[in-house]
């Protein structure tokens, strides 16, 4: 199974519990009208309850990402809600590191919401084609997602799906799918399951046991997508449907196997830190930010960045102080 057929939400917003959704599909070729002055380019990908299609839009003059209800799906309340609260939080949301967003059609026969197209390969595709990332570039992946984490957290609300898959790695690094955000009030009151089984915090796989889920379980997101980036393998066993609660959540009991080298032992433990059980233990984003600065800091300097040493300009080449 792929990670994202793993999405999923259970009880009275997933419908029926653990079973496949329909592969209804648009089915939209290259220059098909998605809806008047917005075409497609090609099928970027598709979870149970949308599709993400490339698209051009003629009045921007520019490539966008189109996120669609599903057709089978056009009628149902829960979708279009999701849709209608994703295109809210697009609208209200500012954030460098954080998806934005062109607008909505929520009515019609193709209601949709309207993304920013992002360059840049997602986590998932980086570690599966290049392995592990090397400090120089998991340190600063880390901070920007600790600044996106910490402004979820100053907004009191809480992504759940921190994973690879939703981590486009452009300059800075972008968190999107915002198709599951809730409110840390909302949260109190919900006692199913919303989130990707293998990048779910504790408290998200037992809500009714551990939760609610707080702004500390997008932390623990974030620790097993960087396990994940660091070690090129996920940090929990994978769990198994149709078993124990625990045997689908392993997280639930087993402790993350040691990153071990070549990963910095400082960075190993910060992000055992961010996998602790105990969301209390948990560091909040900020202080998580802090202590990663000192690690930037003392990353060795590699001799090749001294080929592009800028020579200061004399300064009679720029005519000052010549007397002219
Ligand atoms: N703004 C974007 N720019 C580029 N690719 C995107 C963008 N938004 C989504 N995608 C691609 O589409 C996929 C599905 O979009 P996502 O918002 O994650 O929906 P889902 O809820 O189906 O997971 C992403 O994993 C990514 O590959
Ligand atoms: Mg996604």
């Amino acid at each position: 199974m792929t990670a994202k057929a793993e999405k999923r939400l259970s009880g009275p917003e997933g419908g029926a519990q653990g079973a496949p959704p329909p592969a209804d599909a648009w089915g939209l070729a290259e220059g098909d009208e998605i809806v008047s002055g917005r075409s497609a380019v090609r099928l970027l990908g598709g979870g149970e309850r949308y599709e993400t299609y490339l698209a051009w839009d003629e009045r921007l003059l520019s490539l966008v990402v189109v996120k669609l209800v599903r057709p089978n799906l056009i009628e149902d309340q829960h979708s279009l809600d999701g849709l209608a609260a994703e295109a809210e939080l697009l609208e209200r949301l500012r954030h460098p590191v954080i998806v934005r967003g062109f607008g909505a059609v929520l009515d019609g026969p193709r209601p949709h919401v309207v993304l920013e197209h992002l360059e840049g390969p997602r986590l998932s595709t980086l570690i599966r084609k290049q392995g592990p990332l090397e400090p120089e570039q998991l340190l600063p992946l880390a901070l920007q997602l600790c600044s996106a984490l910490h402004y979820f957290a100053a907004e009191d609300l809480v992504h759940l799906d921190v994973k690879p898959t939703n981590i486009i790695m452009g300059a800075p690094a972008r968190l999107i799918d915002l198709s599951i955000v809730r409110s840390v009030a909302e949260l109190e009151r919900v006692d199913y399951r919303i989130g990707t089984d293998s990048y779910m915090a504790p408290e998200q796989c037992d809500p009714g046991g551990r939760g609610p889920a707080t702004t500390a379980a997008d932390v623990w997101g974030m620790g097993a997508t960087l396990y994940h980036a660091a070690a090129g393998r996920r940090p929990f066993s994978r769990g198994r449907r149709g078993g124990s609660l625990v045997e689908r959540f392993p997280q639930l009991e087993e402790a993350a196997a040691p990153l071990g080298q070549p990963v910095p032992p400082e960075l190993s433990a910060l992000i055992g830190t961010c996998l602790a059980p105990d969301p209390a233990a948990r560091p909040a984003a900020a202080e998580l930010a802090a202590q990663l600065e000192h690690l930037v800091a003392a990353l060795p300097k590699r001799p090749v960045l001294g080929r592009f040493r800028i020579r200061p300009r004399r300064r009679d080449s720029l005519g000052i102080g010549s007397g002219a």
